[in-house]
């Protein structure tokens, strides 16, 4: 519903059962009903207010990730919205949730959020946020694609309608019977260190789904397409590629990154993505022949992860123009203007005698303060890692301003949310601490590393 004061959405968090794999029904969790849940489009500073109702059978947690959102909203681990049946018996303990038959405790089984949405033009999502559960939430299916456009945006005449095509690039793992696996809710495997844990490093799936569909193919006509790509995936990380069937590959023209648009197009044969950075691309079709099948593949995969999905030449198209510039509007910080430079590390260690992710030595604490910000306050962070971790920061856009030592990589221009960190890395970071005050989260946007520890509260005062 739209109103002058903005957008109003309902959304029911459901199970349904949907076929994925053909012949088999997966049962799902799922926002309305769908995987992907459905996609929201919204306007800059355009207030959206979505009321969600919870049918699972467990607490969820939403959050709008990319979202410049007051705290109220920004989906806290323990925030919980408590389906039928729940109660909250330890809210802020690990794994301290339980069942209860008494329906009259129930307050909480819905509820709004609203994001007010002042921000540059791009692709967010929205998932599971619950404290020690996200992983497994997201697994199930809760996630979709939140879109805000802007007149900047609009400006370009980027292709549109049928040639602009949302990507969420997720893998999953069936069982025989065709139901998400998931490893660690297997209870023979432990977590205890030195038994063996195959999903301590983060769960993977031999299954690449693209908007819930395995290795779909996609009939294009031979003009200019804009991706809109996610990883959505817990864990896994890849290496897209579009390669036709003669092995000729066409040019990924990036014109943004996960927080808008970039100032100018940067072309790349090979583009790693790490779980929940998004990339904004543009792919020329023209000068193929009608005819033509061009993979989108994933150099990091073997086997069937070496294929994302495929596109169908199947008509003539109008050739787009690439524009040579896109926005003028990123913010350049400079180190100098720098209200405090921190070390932030990210590695493996105990955490109550079982293999955790820690930041800086400690597991997630929602009860501790980690880093406090002053409002308006630019800050560098360097950030360390041991192995692979995508890092991320709630409510703000950042820069990337070196990596290893030396200069960012291609792929990292532009505004970010999150930053793949590579193993044995450093890179630095800086952003400016706008927009609201309050409790907020940074953490590995590997979900399970999430889950073991590997998260630390922000509060902007
Ligand atoms: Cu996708 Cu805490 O975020
Ligand atoms: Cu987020
Ligand atoms: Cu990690």
């Amino acid at each position: 519903a739209s109103t002058a004061e903005g957008d109003r959405y309902e959304m029911v968090q459901t199970e349904v059962d949907a076929e994925i794999i053909p012949g088999f029904q997966t049962r799902l969790w799922t926002y309305g009903g769908t995987f992907p849940g459905p996609t929201i489009e919204s306007r800059r500073g355009r207030h959206v207010t979505v009321a969600h109702r919870n049918e699972l059978p467990v607490p969820t947690v939403v959050h709008l990730h990319g979202g410049r959102t007051p705290a109220s909203s920004d989906g806290y681990p323990t925030d919980l919205v408590l389906p039928g049946g729940w109660t909250e018996t330890a809210p802020h303990g690990h794994g301290g949730h339980a069942m209860t038959d008494d329906l009259a405790v129930v307050t909480n089984v819905q509820r709004e959020y609203g994001f007010p949405l002042d921000q540059r033009a791009t692709m967010l999502w929205y998932h599971d946020h619950r404290m020690d559960f996200t992983a497994p939430a997201i697994w199930r299916g809760l996630a979709g694609l939140h879109f805000v456009r802007d007149d900047v945006e609009d400006a370009l005449g980027l292709p549109g309608g049928d040639h602009e095509l949302p990507l969420m690039i997720a893998d999953r793992a069936f069982d025989a019977e065709g139901q998400l696996a998931y490893p660690s809710l297997d209870p023979t495997l432990t977590g205890e260190i030195g038994v063996e844990e195959p999903f301590v490093a983060g769960v993977l799936g031999d299954v690449i789904l693209v908007n819930g569909a395995p290795w779909p193919v996609h009939e294009v006509d031979t003009g200019l397409y804009r991706l809109r790509i996610l990883n959505g995936s817990n864990a896994r990380h890849y290496e897209l590629e579009a390669v036709t069937e003669d092995g000729r590959k066409l040019p990924l023209v990036q014109i943004g990154a996960d927080q808008g648009l970039l100032a100018a197009p940067v072309r790349h044969e090979r583009l790693p993505i790490a779980p929940a950075e998004r990339y904004d691309l543009l792919i020329d079709f023209s000068g193929l022949p009608v005819g033509t099948k061009v993979r989108l593949a994933n150099r990091l995969g073997s086997g069937r992860t070496a294929d994302v999905m495929q596109f169908h030449l199947v008509r003539e198209g109008a050739s787009g123009a690439i524009p040579e510039t896109l926005a003028d509007d990123l913010p350049e910080w400079d180190r100098s203007a720098a209200a405090a430079v921190r070390d932030i590390a990210f590695r493996a260690g105990r955490m109550d005698g079982r293999h955790g992710w820690l930041i800086d030595g400690l597991p997630f604490d929602p009860n501790r303060i980690d880093v406090t910000a002053r409002l308006g306050d630019v800050e560098v962070w360097r950030l360390i890692a041991d192995v692979h971790h995508p890092v991320h920061l709630h409510l703000v856009g950042f820069r990337v301003l070196s990596r290893g030592g030396g200069e960012p990589l291609p792929h990292d221009a532009g505004l970010k949310d999150t930053i793949s960190l590579r193993p044995g890395e450093s890179a630095e970071i800086i952003t400016r601490f706008d927009g609201y005050r309050g409790r907020y989260l940074f953490h590995c946007h590997n979900a399970e590393h999430e889950d073991m520890g590997m998260m630390a509260n922000l509060e902007i005062v």
